[in-house]
């Protein structure tokens, strides 16, 4: 049989697959010119450090490989977590850490996760598939938040728990009594107790928590609430399961009826290019149309936290409660290939513009918004890590995280914008994003996402209320929109220092690449 002319047809389609996607616009095209206003004369919020926060499911290959490899693994590892993601998450400054789900904290037991590892049960991870050995439990997970210097964030489970299970489970983690079970926490390893800043009564109880209706839920959150207790000191912030996207109703119920019970509701949006939860989009196989998509979708956040935000003011005006994004980012459909795990999608420079973007917005909405959780840290959806036996790559996502750090804890700064739209087809979206906040010693870091795949900006930026000597800065940018990290290549996307700028007193231009990501530093 002759195979050649297939052959020939396979390398045509690939070479020009290539190339589309590499060449959006062969042509350098002119760049368009933006204006900015960065008032520094206008501080606004504080953005709290938690909006950086990370989120760790027992799900595919996060926790196990992913993050837990065992004392007794070749991969060098503390007390059994990797060192290559301890290493890696250090260098992100992570804030909080979610755990242990997502959809699993509903049918996740806390008892089965203590005491000698090799007398643990093996239980059916009912929600992703497998068999969880409970190798990674209490004792596991609050170590890697030490480790790392994170907050701990456990999601409690309402759907298939019992408030007298919640209340024990706080109890052995954070009571310093003689009580039995501060004694079991001792006997298992743990002489003083843990600090637990923040606990929530279940997960999407609208759905895998339960499938429950908000009146119901907002009954069943305040009983489960009521034995959320405080001990040795430890204060825990209640958070209660919130709604998704446009679910307006079930904040509108939650805090029409809760809102007093609880220091935090929930929020979850997921960035999926076609919207269509059947067929959701390729993660790496993509061109111009499905990056537009992605980006118009992702910066529907904005108004999401906007209605829900404006719903949470009727009830609560001082904003005492805040809006916790703990789940967000990009879905994609599974790779083709070998399988890597429930729900591992590689990440591209799309996937550093999303998570630019988001940032910006989660600054924005700094007075509302306290807390955020991208899901998930590693081999997981829009995954800050990937990993491979032995091997770890950092994705762009990580490296937006890691050069948007300098922002946490700083004042968010208001920006005021006029750029032109970035439009394909019928489709138009802002071609920029910018986010701008001055931290304690005073220094401005200004984040400027460009969406456009093709045009470079030209932005006139004037800082009122302040003058600056020195700048510096960093991009992350490829030639190709789906450009990754791989095992074999894990460097092809990093930042690079960002020297295209000229600062003269209290005006600064810049010139930012198309579809980059930019973080200036202003002193
Ligand atoms: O992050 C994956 C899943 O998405 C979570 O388990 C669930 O809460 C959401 O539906």
């Amino acid at each position: 049989m002759n195979r050649r002319p297939k052959l020939t047809v396979c390398v045509s389609i690939l070479l020009l697959t290539v190339f589309a996607l590499s060449n959006i616009n062969a042509q350098t095209p002119e760049p368009y010119k933006a204006t900015l206003a960065i008032r520094l004369d206008q501080p606004r919020s504080v953005i709290n450090r938690n909006i950086y926060g990370q989120f760790a499911e027992h799900l595919g290959r996060l926790i196990y490989d992913g993050t837990w490899v065992g004392e007794n693994s070749p991969i060098p590892n503390t007390r059994g977590i990797r060192n290559d993601v301890i290493a890696a998450l250090k260098e992100l400054r992570v804030p909080v850490l979610r755990w242990p789900g997502g959809c699993f904290a509903d049918e996740y037991h806390w008892r089965d996760g203590i005491g000698p590892r090799d007398k643990r049960p093996r239980r059916p991870n009912s929600s992703w598939g497998g068999v969880d050995t409970n190798a990674f439990g209490t004792h596991e997970f609050l170590d890697l938040c030490e480790i790392i210097g994170a907050e701990a964030y456990i999601n409690g489970n309402v759907g298939s728990g019992t408030p007298q299970e919640m209340m024990e489970w706080i109890e052995y983690m954070t009571s310093d009594t003689d009580s039995d079970l501060a004694n079991l926490r001792r006997r298992n390893g743990r002489d003083k107790p843990w600090k637990i800043p923040f606990f929530a009564v279940g997960n999407e109880t609208w759905g895998c928590g339960g499938n429950m209706r908000p009146e119901f839920y907002a009954d069943v959150y305040k009983q489960y609430a009521t034995f959320i207790k405080n001990h040795s000191g430890n204060k825990i912030q209640k958070l209660a399961s919130g709604g998704y996207d446009e679910n307006y109703n079930w904040t509108e119920v939650l805090m029409a009826q809760a809102a007093k019970q609880m220091d935090g509701l929930s929020l979850h949006y997921y960035t999926l290019p076609t919207g269509k939860w059947d067929k959701k989009g390729s993660a790496t196989q993509f061109g111009e149309q499905e990056w537009h998509a992605t980006l118009a979708r992702t910066l529907r956040m904005d108004q999401y936290i906007q209605k829900h935000s404006a719903i949470m003011d009727k009830y609560d005006p001082e904003k005492r409660v805040g809006l916790m994004v703990d789940e967000w980012g990009t879905w994609y459909d599974s790779e083709p290939g070998p399988d890597m795990g429930a729900l591992y999608q590689q990440n591209t420079l799309r996937d550093a513009i999303v998570a630019g973007i988001n940032l910006n917005i989660f600054h924005k909405h700094a007075d509302r918004v306290r807390m955020t959780n991208i899901a998930q840290m590693t081999n997981v959806l829009q995954a800050m890590l990937l990993t491979d036996k032995d091997k770890l790559v950092l994705t762009p996502t990580y490296h937006v995280f890691r050069m948007y750090r300098v922002h946490q804890g700083a004042t968010s700064i208001p920006v005021e914008l006029s750029a032109p739209e970035y439009k394909l087809g019928d489709a138009s979206v802002p071609s920029l994003s910018v986010s701008a906040s001055r931290d304690a010693e005073g220094r401005v870091h200004v984040s400027v996402v460009n969406l456009d795949a093709n045009r470079s900006a030209e932005i006139t930026a004037t800082l009122s209320g302040g003058a600056f000597k020195t700048v510096t800065g960093e991009v992350l940018t490829a030639p190709a929109v789906n450009a990754m990290n791989t095992f074999e290549r894990p460097n092809t996307l990093k930042p690079e220092p960002f020297k295209n700028y000229k600062l003269a007193g209290s005006q600064i231009s810049v010139n930012v690449p198309s579809k980059s990501v930019v973080v200036l530093e202003l002193r």
